[in-house]
């Protein structure tokens, strides 16, 4: 049969599609703007029938009904990662939070926590009949292959995005066509601490570096001072609207890049509607399942790889807590580790956490004695390379304990830093702090 026909056969409503879920079911939900919204809705409509359905994501654009009050009964979440419309379920324990790196997740739906049912998000089929997952491939992708029903929402609005991003219409069970646009995540407010966080990260990024970069003001804001770096690189976890304008005026262009030289290397995206019309059908993007774009073994091979991430609180150790404030799990540890450990192993390559000095309006420092009670260690002490605050740059690295408290104490607030400089004095009584205070 020609691929039309399958395509035409496999077509319903979301309400027929999603018979096909049934209680007890693990479902694994397209991540971020990839999130099949028309799919979730149908899902949520028919929850009288279910009992006991797994919900697994990261992170999930839009208001999630499945986690509101009440729906516990009927869905289940298990988070990858904690984001804004499910954290409150997961504090009042309606949901979970399972720990991994980002890079594994394909290999968790492989052999922990197999997949009964994918609800993805995909574009129209090209003319060979297949269709791009678009801005989610991550997880999605591998998800999608790995299960045993898919139910696909086929959105004419989703820009086809090449790469191993693809998938065949024979491989999707059930399919909604829908005309949705792309959710989009409002640009960041970028402030003078930002700005400074910026400068600051980008007098460490030298010509040719390829770069790994996260989301918000932070990343937005180092994108700000690079303008006049040159042949700048790509191979990130996500990237977003901050970064077209440096393709545009060809200070990004791949050109140095060890390993997919010449593309823009994401394995997913978030940002708004020009961020989707810059990548669609853009043959210098490509997306790439997460196993491949994060695995420390893949982004080590790119020379001078710069990775820049932010955190929650440094102790004075070098241990970055970055999903945790406290026992409250407010994140997740997503690909930074990933990328830590892969800049780390790079040639020349430099790994970077980004963040404000304080938090809470001033009220706590991020550097602190000690970790707050409970919070988890995202990136060791052993793997930690340089920290940046408004205040400057800490180079940990080869650093000893009491080298690494000194340095810290020094991009730490003024306001902090004499309390700092007393659990100093208290750790390496017979060295004073050389920091003034
Ligand atoms: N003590 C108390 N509260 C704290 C705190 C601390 N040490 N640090 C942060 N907070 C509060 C902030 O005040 C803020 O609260 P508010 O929203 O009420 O103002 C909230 O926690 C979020 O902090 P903020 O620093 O603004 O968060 P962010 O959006 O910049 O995200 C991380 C920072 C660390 C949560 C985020 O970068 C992350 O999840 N990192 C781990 C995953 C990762 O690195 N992925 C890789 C690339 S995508």
């Amino acid at each position: 049969m020609d691929w039309q026909n399958t395509y035409r056969e496999r077509l319903s409503t979301a309400q027929e599609a999603l018979a096909a879920v049934k209680s007890g079911d693990r479902v694994v939900v397209g991540h971020a703007a990839g999130a099949p919204t028309e799919l979730l809705k149908a899902l949520v409509a028919q929850k009288d029938r279910l009992r006991g359905v797994e919900m697994v994501h990261m992170l999930c654009l839009g208001d999630g009904g499945y986690l509101a009050e009440g729906m516990e009964q009927h869905f289940r979440f298990n988070g990858i990662f904690v984001g804004a419309n499910n954290r409150k379920a997961v504090e009042e324990n309606r949901g979970d939070y399972t720990p991994c790196f980002f890079h594994e997740f394909p290999s968790l739906f492989k052999k922990q926590l197999p997949v009964d049912v994918a609800l993805v998000q995909v574009t129209r089929p090209n003319a060979e009949g297949f269709c791009s997952f678009g801005v989610s491939c991550d997880y999605t992708k591998p998800a999608a292959e790995l299960a045993k029903i898919v139910i696909a929402e086929a959105n004419d609005r989703m820009p086809f995005i090449g790469g191993d991003n693809l998938i065949h219409v024979s491989k999707l069970h059930h399919i909604v066509e829908t005309s949705c646009p792309i959710l989009e995540l409002p640009l960041p407010k970028i402030g003078e601490v930002e700005k400074k966080l910026g400068e600051y990260c980008a007098t460490l990024v030298e010509d040719g570096s390829t770069l790994q970069l996260g989301i918000g003001a932070i990343p937005d804001a180092v994108l700000m001072f690079l303008k006049d770096k040159k042949d700048l690189g790509v191979h990130s976890e996500m990237f977003s609207d901050g970064l077209i304008d440096l393709v545009e005026q060809g200070v990004v262009n791949g050109s140095q890049k060890s390993i997919h030289k010449g593309e823009l290397v994401a394995t997913f995206l978030m940002g708004s509607q020009r961020l989707y019309d810059f990548v669609n059908n853009n043959p210098q993007v490509k997306m790439h399942p997460v196993s491949h774009v994060n695995h420390p073994t893949v982004v080590m091979q790119n020379h001078k790889m710069v990775c820049i991430n932010s955190c929650i609180e440094v102790d004075l150790m070098g241990q970055v807590a970055s999903e945790s404030i406290g026992l409250k799990q407010f994140s997740g540890v997503g690909g930074q580790v990933d990328f830590v450990r892969g800049a780390s192993m790079a040639v020349d390559g430099k790994s970077i956490i980004a963040v404000p000095s304080t938090a809470a309006g001033g009220k706590v420092s991020r550097i602190v004695p000690f970790l707050a009670h409970g919070a988890a260690v995202s990136t060791s002490r052993n793997d930690v390379d340089y920290i940046v605050t408004e205040y400057g740059i800490a180079s940990l690295k080869g650093k000893t304990l009491r080298q690494r408290a000194q340095s810290l104490i020094g991009i730490a607030h003024p306001d902090f830093r004499a309390g700092l400089a007393e659990e100093f004095e208290r750790r390496f009584s017979s060295a004073p702090c050389a920091i003034g205070v």
